[in-house]
């Protein structure tokens, strides 16, 4: 893709959409010379990431009950010409053939620090109660490229959070997703304008230097 083209972006969600949401109202808006969300893709019916999508006029696909979701996923995908796909809260595995075809152009949102409190099983509540029964003080973000395994591929960028006093579930979750609506559209920006990728031994290059005190400043300035 050259720089002066628009980056077509699938968003593929299965609950309620907020970080979709994030995305599109910093793209969709006015519309983003780099960006345009054209796809939304949902895992079932009735999910809130829906009428988020067609609040902003973006067409969505529900993924059928039985279809077979390779075929089905590649082909929406090619559809809509994604050139980066990003999982919001998917819950679904992405299959083998779809993994290797968007390899490099898929990433996902964890609510925690990969490789920590991640893996089957470790998605919405069950991260942030895991991370309060093992005494975490620190938790945050990670998006990372998928590969075939859960939760597992080059991290991109991570952004920590603090387990405060007090904290359940629920007060820890928002204060996760609270950076999360901060920096997915930031990553999405920032592949858009070709500031990172994944190179051919599957490790992630940034093409400006990464600084640590960013990652803090994004978390922080989410509070
Ligand atoms: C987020 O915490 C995301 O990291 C995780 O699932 C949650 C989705 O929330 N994978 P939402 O649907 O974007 O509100």
């Amino acid at each position: 893709m050259s720089l002066s083209d628009t980056l077509d972006v699938a968003v593929l969600v299965s609950g309620s959409g907020t970080n979709l949401q994030a995305i599109l109202e910093r793209f969709q808006g006015e519309p983003h010379p780099r960006v345009r969300v054209s796809r939304v893709i949902a895992s079932r019916r009735g999910i809130g990431a829906i009428g988020r999508a067609e609040a902003y006029g973006v067409e969505v696909s529900v993924l059928p009950p039985g279809a077979p979701p390779s075929d089905w996923l590649e082909r929406e995908l090619t559809a809509c010409g994604a050139g980066l796909v990003v999982l919001a809260g998917w819950l679904k595995m992405i299959p083998a053939a779809v993994v290797a075809a968007y390899r490099g152009r898929m990433i996902n949102i964890h609510p925690a620090l990969l490789p920590a409190f991640g893996g089957p099983g470790m998605y919405g509540r069950h991260v942030h109660e895991a991370v309060l029964d093992r005494g975490a003080r620190v938790t945050g973000v990670t998006v990372h490229f998928v590969d075939e395994i859960y939760d597992h591929g080059a991290i991109v960028g991570q952004w920590p959070v603090p387990v405060l006093e007090g904290d359940d579930a629920d007060r820890l979750a928002s204060r996760v997703l609270k950076v999360e609506h901060r920096v997915l559209p930031e990553i999405v920006r920032a592949y858009a304008d070709g500031e990172f990728g994944l190179d051919d031994e599957g490790r992630v290059r940034w093409n400006r230097p990464w600084f640590a005190g960013e990652a803090f400043r994004l978390a922080a300035g989410a509070e």
